[in-house]
């Protein structure tokens, strides 16, 4: 599949699906605290989208070798990494908690996830989830830059200090009538430049990382994946488009 540029109008569109994961995830922030439960967020998920005439575009998910995705919403817990399935759980003080949403609408999907506090936590957390959104915002700094997408991947490889840990099994990607298109971007540099940045390329950068060690397990669910130490981590993600002249423009603000 080769990458498939969009025009501004459907950057338009895709910039109305961005919005509504923005706002849903920025009252998501709002909503969190100790004692809720995972199922009162996605409960809240599945009649905002549908308020707001978007599609579930998570439930039913079955890439080869996968059982359907059984949710609207990912929700990963402390040393879940992503695609945590959100179940009968209570929020506890000291968590940090990863809610990834995606919608579709008019066709058009938007990807984005954020890493939140619950009450107080502890330094290395806050000082995790702020590594891991800098490096998020290198990335779309660098998608300004008019260069190939290598230097989106150094960019966020670079934005992350020694000591963290950088998860390779997972990449960001290309977004537009499937959440997943053309063409991988990796999180760390590779050997080679890859395509250029055209005006109508759209990616979701989603960096991770970890606490520890950098790898990953799959639990028993086949869906969630945890650090393979039991290490906190840490997940942010952002669709963003390239407009016509260079701008990067974030398509899931709120
Ligand atoms: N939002 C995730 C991503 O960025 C995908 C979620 S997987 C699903 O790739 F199964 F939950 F859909
Ligand atoms: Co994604």
């Amino acid at each position: 599949m080769p990458i498939t540029l969009k025009s501004e109008a459907e950057l338009d569109v895709m910039r109305e699906a961005g919005r509504i994961v923005g706002q849903t995830l920025a009252h998501i922030r709002e909503m969190v605290r100790p004692g809720l439960n995972l199922l009162e967020i996605e409960a809240f998920v599945t009649e905002e989208f549908r308020r707001r005439g978007a599609v579930e575009t998570f439930r039913g998910y079955d890439p080869a070798g996968k059982p359907p995705y059984p949710s609207n919403i990912c929700a990963s817990v402390n040393d879940e990494l992503v695609h945590g399935i959100p179940r009968d759980r209570l929020l506890r003080d000291g968590d940090i908690v990863t809610f990834d949403l995606g919608a579709t609408y008019k066709g058009f999907v938007g990807d984005s996830a954020i890493t939140v506090p619950v009450g107080e936590v502890g330094d290395e957390a806050r000082r995790l989830l702020e590594v891991t959104e800098g490096a998020l915002q290198a990335g779309i700094e660098a998608m300004g830059t008019g260069t190939h997408l290598n230097d989106v991947s150094a960019a966020i490889e670079d934005a992350i200090p020694s000591g963290y840990a950088i998860v390779r099994e997972y990449t960001g990607h290309g977004v537009g009538r499937a959440m997943h298109e053309e063409p991988q971007v990796p999180n760390y540099r590779r050997r080679f430049r890859g395509p250029p940045l055209k005006p109508g390329l759209v990616l979701a950068l989603e960096p991770m990382v970890n606490l520890g060690s950098r790898h990953t397990r799959e639990l028993e669910d086949r869906w969630t994946v945890a650090t393979e130490d039991g290490s906190l981590c840490c997940h942010f993600e952002h669709t963003i488009a390239i407009r016509k002249g260079g701008r990067p423009d974030v398509l899931t603000l709120p």
